[in-house]
Order: structure tokens, then sequence, then C-alpha cells
């Protein structure tokens, strides 16, 4: 496996490299090159052009992620906050990996970063389509001394934080679903899965895991079964790099952990609301086999969706639900 990834960090500058420069760079036989070139192109599904004459190239350059280069751009504050961070290659799931870190005593605000996964997981049990080095795939370790029916807004503040992120790098038109989905004109960008753990009392630990694209293959992206996008396609993000990225979310990401472990989301309200791309709309909450359709008029204090519907408003909150536009005229209604 050692070698797979060596010869991806030889193609990652998207430039031509010969079978024969390829082989005398890894150790290799130019016919055990092509093996491991079929191998990526097989079983990773990465897009690699081979021209005689000139070699081979992948059809994205490819910025790594490197340990050194996010350190370098954390400020010395964040750097402190910091329990470690990690950057695997391919990993099953970074938050998975991160569960059995924290059971093995590993620090408050440990980070783990992968360049892919094999196993990444969405919410009850969904897939998160992970190829390599095209997304940011990004856990993160955090313990709080409330007890775990304290921190149901927590995954509104880590959106907000992720929402923050993107636009201290000049992405624009984005916005976010309840309660915690970044979405450009209604595609998905970028989700986040929080998993909270402790005793009733406190303390608790979340794993809080973002996955957001930056540039997504349609080849994988044909796999998910609603509209998505990366950062590539959309204004301001092109020009955006990954480690500048993955700085900026973990900056973003404790600095909203901090603040929602000192005020909840008191001072976070006014700004997700700003953001939210149904306030005010008619919606279709779904939960389980059930679904009901009316106007979200609003998030209270404890991140719980405000639905308004046959007369009452009633507050929702996450776990089981999943907020969609609904086409209907705005007449409230159950559908079972
Ligand atoms: P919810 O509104 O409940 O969050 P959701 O359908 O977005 O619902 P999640 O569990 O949040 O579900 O996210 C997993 C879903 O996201 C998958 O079922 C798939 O539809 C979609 N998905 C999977 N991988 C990606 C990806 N790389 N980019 C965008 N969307 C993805
Ligand atoms: C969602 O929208 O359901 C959340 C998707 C979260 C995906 C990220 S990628 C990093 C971390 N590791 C995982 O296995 N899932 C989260």
């Amino acid at each position: 496996m050692q070698t797979r990834y060596q010869l991806i960090r030889s193609l990652a500058d998207g430039k031509f490299h010969s079978g024969e420069w390829l082989a005398q760079q890894l150790g290799l036989s130019r016919a055990a090159v092509w093996k491991q070139i079929k191998g990526l192109r097989e079983q990773w599904e990465m897009e690699i052009h081979a021209v005689s004459g000139r070699g081979y190239r992948l059809a994205h350059p490819l910025e790594l992620l490197q340990k050194e280069r996010i350190l370098a751009l954390l400020s010395p504050e964040i750097r402190c906050t910091l329990g470690g961070l990690e950057i695997h290659d391919s990993i099953g799931s970074t938050s998975e990996h991160l569960m059995q870190q924290a059971t093995a005593g590993a620090p408050n605000g440990q980070i783990c970063l992968a360049e892919r996964q094999t196993a990444g997981r969405g919410r009850r049990g969904r897939k998160w389509i992970s190829p390599y080095g095209s997304n940011i795939y990004l856990s993160l370790l955090w313990q709080f001394p409330l007890a775990p029916i304290e921190l149901s807004g927590v995954s509104l503040a880590a959106g907000l934080a992720v929402m923050r992120a993107l636009k201290r790098l000049g992405v624009t038109e984005i916005g976010l679903k309840w309660p915690n989905d970044i979405l450009w004109q209604e595609r998905k960008l970028a989700g986040l899965l929080l998993e909270v753990t402790g005793e009733s009392e406190g303390p608790s630990q979340v794993i809080l895991g973002v996955g957001l694209n930056t540039c997504l293959p349609n080849q994988q992206g044909s796999r998910i079964d609603q509209p998505w996008v990366d950062l590539g396609s959309i204004p301001g993000g092109q020009q955006v790099g990954r480690n500048q990225l993955a700085a900026e979310l973990i900056h973003q990401l404790i600095n909203a952990l901090e603040c929602f472990e000192r005020e909840k989301l008191v001072s976070l309200l006014d700004e997700w609301r700003q953001q939210d791309l149904y306030h005010n709309k008619t919606v279709a909450l779904q939960m389980g086999s059930q679904t009901i359709v009316g106007k979200h008029v609003g998030i209270d204090k404890n991140g719980a969706l405000l639905l308004s519907h046959a007369g009452e408003v009633k507050a929702y909150f996450a776990g089981e639900v999943s907020l969609r536009p609904s086409q209907g005229d705005g007449h409230a209604n159950t559908i079972d």
C-alpha cells in the first residue's frame, strides 16, 4: 500500500510523468508501475490519463494534506487547544477512529483528517462518499463539562463554524439547512455528523465529523442519491487550498465549541437564522415513515426547529428528523 501512496505523491502535481521516471522514483519495474496505475483506476476510481510517449498524469492535480502546513496556518492559541493532529492516507472513518482513540484516552481537541475513507458515514447509518484526495474528511474530539442533554444545539454551532470558515476563504452564495448541512443552490456541499456520549449529569464528549466536497469526481458523485456540489464548481470555491481549508475549519470549529460551552446558542442564533435557507418556507419534516409539512418559523435556543402546522407551533429536535424543501402550496398537512 505504501507504494500506492508514493505513486500518488509523484503524480499529485497533475503533470505528465513517464513510466520510466515513476519506476525509478518508486524502485519498481515499469510493468509494476502500470499495475499500480490500474489499481488506482479500478479500485479507487481515480481518473488518470495515459498518453504514449508522455506517460501518466492525474486528471486533476491534488493538494495533499500536510500536517506541518496546517499547523503553521493555525494561531498559537488554537495550536495550544489542539490535542493532536493525525493525517491518514486511508482510514475506515475518521469519526470511528477518534471514537476508539477517545476510549483509549485521547486528549480533548484531538483531530483526525484523512485523504480517503472506506466506511465514511452520515447520519442514521447512511454512507458518506469519500474518494481519495478530493474532499475534506475531518473529525474532532471535544469534551464538555455539560450533560449530553444540554448539547442539543451543538450541531448548529458546528454548522455555523463551517459556514464561517468557508466565508472567510471567499466562498459565497452558501447557506444552512437545519440542523447542519451546508448547501449551495439546494445542493449539498458539506455535512456534519455529531456523536455524543457521556454520563447523564456530564461530562460529555462529542465526536464531530465534517465532510466537505472540494473536488468530487462525477464517477463517485453519481452514487449520491441527492443533489450535491463541490467547492470547485461554485463561486469563490476554486481557489481554496485543502490545507488552508482544513486549518480554517479547525480554527472556526474550536472557537464555536468554546463559545457554545460558555453560552450555548445565545450569541450564535441570530447569525444562524440569517443564513437559514428555509426560514419562513414550507418544509417537510421526515421522521421515520411519517412526514409533516408545515412552515419553518424559526430555531429555538436549544437548536430545535419550530414548525407551524395545523394551527400550532411545535419544536422538533434533530435526532430522528430530516428537513426537506416542500413543493407544497403552504397548507400544512401530515402524510404517513
Ligand atoms: P439530513 O437532512 O437528515 O441530514 P441527509 O439525507 O442529508 O439528511 P445525512 O445523513 O445528513 O443525510 O448525509 C448522508 C447523505 O448525504 C447520503 O445518504 C447521501 O445522500 C449524501 N452524501 C453522501 N456522500 C456525500 C458527499 N460526498 N457529498 C454530498 N452528499 C453526500
Ligand atoms: C451528514 O451529512 O450526514 C454528515 C456526513 C459527515 C461525514 C463526515 S466525513 C468525516 C467524518 N467521518 C465520517 O465517517 N463521517 C464524518
